[in-house]
Order: structure tokens, then C-alpha cells, then sequence
């Protein structure tokens, strides 16, 4: 249902999230099932939630009864719960930490920035991710001071489940937006937040559900491929899998969308999203895009969006 405008609080993405979506809101905005405008729809489900740029806007802009988030990220999901839950001691130790930096010279930021990175190195492997504790709070403090200060504002991990990325040099980066965060948590205390994979979403969807799927990228090409969000990666037997799940919704009667990248862009011969969606509204709409793997050359390319009802 159409929210009125004077009780819209303002959110965005508290992280920088790699495949964010704030470029594309637009095209999604219009292309939303009418039952969300007549009010027939009362969920909201965002299996790959990510930064959850998607999430945010939608829930800017309309009012759903439940929301429910889910993603295989585990330190993500953590983050998520503590500001649902401990948001109050979340921004005290995010503050914390943004007032050191700020104190700092060039030098310091970046010294600063390593111990941050070793000291979360250190905890996370201690951490119960069951069970809600303070170190969350800590943890989670430690999530965002390092996403919004490493370089291009990426959130990895390696095989061995280290956080490895270098510190990012960058002028004024905004650290800890108490707003923001107090109106995130306002609307995560209606919203069900999942840890694993995004079939956890099942039992939630029925027929008065709008799903959102923004599942890792099918790589443009070898060398393009950005898989490590987590240590498992995305295959194409996970991508078939979505699609079988999809229509499984689909059957459901939920109104559901999905965006991925076009595999057309670079193989014209490549149409394995067609193929597989055949019997749905596949539309290409034009996005910007990082189109190799030192991130060097940018391009306009195609963006594949995927509804069962347009
Ligand atoms: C393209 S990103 C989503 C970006 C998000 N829409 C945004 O605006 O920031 C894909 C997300 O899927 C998550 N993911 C990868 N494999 C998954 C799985 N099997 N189930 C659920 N989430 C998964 C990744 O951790 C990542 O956060």
C-alpha cells in the first residue's frame, strides 16, 4: 500500500555493498506488481538481500505487514540482527570508532584502519553466530567502520574466512549515520531475518508475497567473475536452482522479480536466461557496469529484469 509522504523516514544502505542496486531502483519502481498500489499485497521477501537497496527504497515508499531478508552471508545477517536489536549500543561503538579516526592524520587513519582489520580477524572466529551476544555488537561496529573505509567498499572474505581487503584512502567517508541507522532498525522490527541459503524464503511467500531475487552475477566473462562474497561462490547449477524455485513461487501465486546481468553482453549466443525463463516477461534495460577484473574499464550494458506477471 502507498505510504503517505509525511511518515517516510529516510533510509539507505548502511553498507557498500558490491552488486548494490541504487542505479537501477527506477527500473524497478516501475515495473512493481499493481497489487502492491491496490493494496493486495501485504509481504515483502528479498532472499540475496545484500546492502538492500531495493528493500530500502520499496519500504520508503510502500507499507507492507511483514518483510523478511535473507542472505548465505553470515557477518551481513549479523549486522542486520544487531541493529534490529542492540541499534542504540551498535551506533555508541560505531561512534567510538569514528571519533578515533577523525582524530587522526592520514598515517593514523590507515594504522587505525589495520588494527580495526586484525582485531575483527581475531574475533571471528569466537563468535556464536546462534546466539545474540554483546561481541555482535562489537563485531557489527567493526563490519561498518571497515566497509566504509576500505578500498571500494567491499565486504570479503577470503577462503580461509579472513577479511583481506587494503584501506581506501578516502577524504571524509561517513561512518556512523545514527539516523539512518535508527530508521533501518524501526523497519527491521517487522522484518524476519534469515541466515542461509535463499530457499529459506519458502515457508514465508504465499500469494499475497512480492519477492525480489538479486542473485550473484553470472559472469560476464572468466575473467570479470566476482564470486566471493562468501567462501562458496554462485555456479550455474545455482542459478538453475533459482529458477526451479522461481516457478515454484510462481505457483504459489506470488508476484515475483529478478534482476541479473545480461550473459548477451559479451556472447550473443549466450542465452541461457531466455532459455530458462522462457515462459516469463524477460526485459533488458541499460546499466553502468564495471566490465573487467581490475575494475578499469566501465561500460553501459544490459541488465536483465525477470517478472511472472508484466
Ligand atoms: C548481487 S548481491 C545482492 C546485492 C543487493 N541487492 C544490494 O542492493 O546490495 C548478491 C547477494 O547474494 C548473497 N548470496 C550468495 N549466495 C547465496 C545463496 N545461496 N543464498 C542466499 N544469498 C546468497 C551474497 O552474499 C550477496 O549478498
Amino acid at each position: 500500500m502507498k505510504k503517505d509522504q509525511k511518515i517516510v523516514p529516510d533510509m539507505r544502505p548502511f553498507l557498500k555493498w558490491a552488486g548494490g542496486k541504487t542505479q537501477l531502483l527506477n527500473e524497478f519502481h516501475q515495473r512493481l506488481p499493481e497489487e502492491i498500489l491496490a493494496g493486495k499485497i501485504t509481504r515483502y521477501a528479498e532472499p540475496f538481500i545484500g546492502g538492500g537497496a531495493f528493500f530500502l527504497s520499496l519500504n520508503r515508499n510502500y507499507s507492507f505487514e511483514r518483510c523478511m531478508i535473507c542472505d548465505v552471508n553470515e557477518e551481513l545477517i549479523l549486522t542486520y540482527n544487531v541493529i534490529k536489536k542492540a541499534v542504540k549500543q551498535l551506533i555508541e561503538n560505531l561512534g567510538i570508532l569514528e571519533s578515533e579516526y577523525r582524530s587522526k592524520d592520514e598515517s593514523g587513519k590507515e594504522l587505525l584502519y589495520y588494527e580495526v582489520r586484525d582485531e575483527f580477524n581475531r574475533k571471528l572466529p569466537q563468535i556464536n553466530f546462534q546466539r545474540f551476544s554483546p561481541e555482535w555488537t562489537e563485531l557489527a561496529a567493526r563490519i561498518i567502520f571497515l566497509n566504509r573505509t576500505c578500498f571500494n567498499g567491499l565486504f570479503r572474505v577470503n577462503q580461509k574466512g579472513e577479511f583481506n581487503v587494503p584501506y581506501g584512502k578516502y577524504k571524509n567517508p561517513e561512518i556512523c549515520n545514527s539516523d539512518n541507522l535508527n530508521n533501518v532498525s524501526a523497519l527491521l522490527k517487522t522484518t524476519r531475518i534469515v541466515s542461509g541459503d535463499f530457499t529459506k524464503c519458502r515457508t514465508f511467500v504465499d500469494k499475497t508475497t512480492f519477492v525480489y531475487f538479486d542473485p550473484p552475477y553470472r559472469p560476464l566473462n572468466q575473467t570479470s567473475s566476482f564470486t566471493s562474497y562468501t567462501k562458496s561462490g554462485f555456479s550455474d547449477t545455482d542459478q538453475v536452482r533459482l529458477v526451479e524455485f522461481f516457478r515454484e513461487l510462481d505457483r504459489k501465486g506470488a508476484k515475483v522479480m529478478l534482476s541479473n546481468s545480461d550473459p548477451r553482453n559479451q556472447d550473443p549466443n549466450d542465452t541461457f536466461f531466455d532459455d530458462h525463463f522462457s515462459d516469463f516477461t524477460i526485459e533488458r534495460v541499460p546499466a553502468n557496469r564495471v566490465i573487467n577484473s581490475n575494475g578499469a574499464r566501465r561500460g553501459k550494458i544490459n541488465e536483465l529484469i525477470i517478472t511472472n506477471y508484466l
